[in-house]
């Protein structure tokens, strides 16, 4: 992945919450389109064949209105099914900047998969009116690119699905450890149904409302259309709820908070109330509910997706504080650059004039003054500790005052504590020179320059 290293710049956090939002945006436009692609693909080379079996004109009559509504637009291919793909990439890639982890890459090996599935079904589609003459062509156009759809979705959701298990990140090492957990198939089980029940939402709305004149004035195929789409959808809503909770339970604990178990008991709320507008659409003679439902299937992805981008926020906080941290300690570190450029500019050690200035109110090295002398006091302390007493003392020695918080920024407490230390091992080392500059007594601040 060096080439989305190489583009991708670590985000800060209000990036990330910047980026979950455009995740969930993009799973509901693209993710519903999907899923009414495989569904009424399905669907119709179920009444296509069904028709070539007993021939019947009105399965025959909606295998071809459901392909042309669903596959017919190529521009609703282009911007629903198309594009939001592209974006997956950069928004994963940011999210896991660093990380290194294989899922990452499944995810832009699964893209292609989905072009290539998207360009055959557009040719299946296409052989549709030589369906009789083609049959075999036809259904296996049908069939090659529903099966490349369904399998570079799974790979797409077990390598999403992966990313919600910091835990096994380091042994996700090939594909089938990636793909190989129940975790995925029950989200997959979920998908997949909520795709034909989509479906049959779809034609509930699309084809009675949508676009009416396609039915408009043909009572009897009206009323076989509505009681297909609503009986379809009907059939498929009621696993919806369970898929969904096998699917929630068997996820790994690092994924939930309160928003989290919420969004799952929405999702398992909204599909029953699904269930309910099939169930309404099925007994009611008008062709009714199907703007409901539609809407509410459209609601049901925007929960589940922001199920997954929370989960997968949540069990990616850890790597997100280390990125921040980063970038934190990238700023201090210019920070004390910056300071000790300017100090070496006046002529001066950062350090040296620090501890000339503020400590030695106070401390000698070999002296006892308001404080203890330094050189017994400094052993105890590496560089990161001192840093950190400097910029907070505590109460050590009962036999001294507490020492007040000499205000550093935190450049100068760097400076002084590297300062000290290696004042400290000069004089151990018997360098002279420098142990005996401190050492004099004498004024306060009498800087030996
Ligand atoms: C206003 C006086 C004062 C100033 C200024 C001051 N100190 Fe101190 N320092 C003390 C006193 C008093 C103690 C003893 C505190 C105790 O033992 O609780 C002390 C203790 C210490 C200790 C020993 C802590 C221990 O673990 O026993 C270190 C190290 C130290 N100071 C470093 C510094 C450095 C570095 C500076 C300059 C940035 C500084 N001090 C500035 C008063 C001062």
């Amino acid at each position: 992945m060096d080439f989305l290293t190489q583009h991708v710049i670590p985000p800060t956090a209000q990036h990330m919450s910047l980026l979950e939002f455009l995740a969930v945006v993009t799973y509901a436009i693209h993710l519903p389109y999907i899923a009414m692609v495989m569904g009424s693909t399905a669907m119709a080379m179920w009444l296509t064949f069904s028709d070539s079996e007993i021939p019947n004109p009105r399965f025959a009559r909606l295998a071809g209105d459901l392909i042309e509504t669903v596959l017919g637009n190529r521009f609703a291919m282009l911007v629903l099914g198309v594009m939001p793909l592209f974006v997956l990439p950069f928004i994963y890639g940011q999210w896991f900047v660093g990380a290194q982890l294989a899922p990452i890459k499944y995810i832009v090996l699964a893209i292609p998969g989905v072009l290539v599935g998207l360009v055959v079904l557009a040719l299946y589609k296409n052989s549709f009116a030589e369906r009789k003459t083609h049959f075999q062509m036809h259904m296996g156009l049908g069939t090659l690119g529903l099966g490349i759809l369904m399998v570079s979705y799974f790979v797409l959701m077990s390598a999403v699905g992966r990313l919600h298990d910091p835990e096994k990140w380091f042994r996700l090492t090939n594909l089938a450890i990636v793909l190989l957990n129940w975790n995925v198939i029950w989200k997959f089980l979920f998908f997949v149904h909520l795709a034909f029940a989509l479906t049959g939402a779809l034609i509930l709305f699309f084809l009675l409302r949508w676009s009416r004149e396609r039915t408009i004035g043909d009572a009897e195929y009206t009323a076989f259309v509505r009681k297909f789409g609503a009986g379809v959808g009907l059939a498929f809503c009621f696993a919806l709820p369970v898929f969904f909770l096998f699917y929630v339970f068997t996820s790994p604990d690092v994924v939930f908070d309160n928003t989290n178990y919420l969004l799952a008991t929405a999702v398992v709320v909204v599909s029953m109330l699904i269930a309910f507008a099939f169930f309404g659409a099925l007994r009611s003679r008008e062709p009714r509910f199907g703007a409901t439902t539609f809407s509410l299937f459209v609601l049901v992805f925007v929960l589940a997706g922001s199920f997954d981008v929370r989960a997968m926020a949540n069990a990616n906080r850890e790597h997100a504080r280390i990125i921040e941290q980063a970038a934190e300690k990238e700023v201090m570190e210019r920070e004390v650059a910056l300071e000790t450029a300017m100090a070496e500019a006046s002529g001066k050690n950062l350090g040296e004039e620090t501890f000339t200035k503020v400590c030695m109110q106070c401390h000698r090295f070999d002296e006892k003054l308001v404080g203890p002398p330094l050189s017994t006091v400094l052993t105890k302390y590496n560089h990161e500790s001192l840093k950190a007493y400097i910029l907070s003392p505590t109460k050590v020695d009962p036999a001294y005052p507490p020492m007040p918080n000499p205000g550093l920024t935190p450049a100068q407490a760097d400076a002084v504590a590297a300062y000290e230390l290696a004042h400290l091992a000069g004089a151990a080392s018997g360098d002279t020179t420098s142990a005996a500059t401190q050492t004099t007594p004498a004024e306060p601040a009498a800087p030996k320059h």
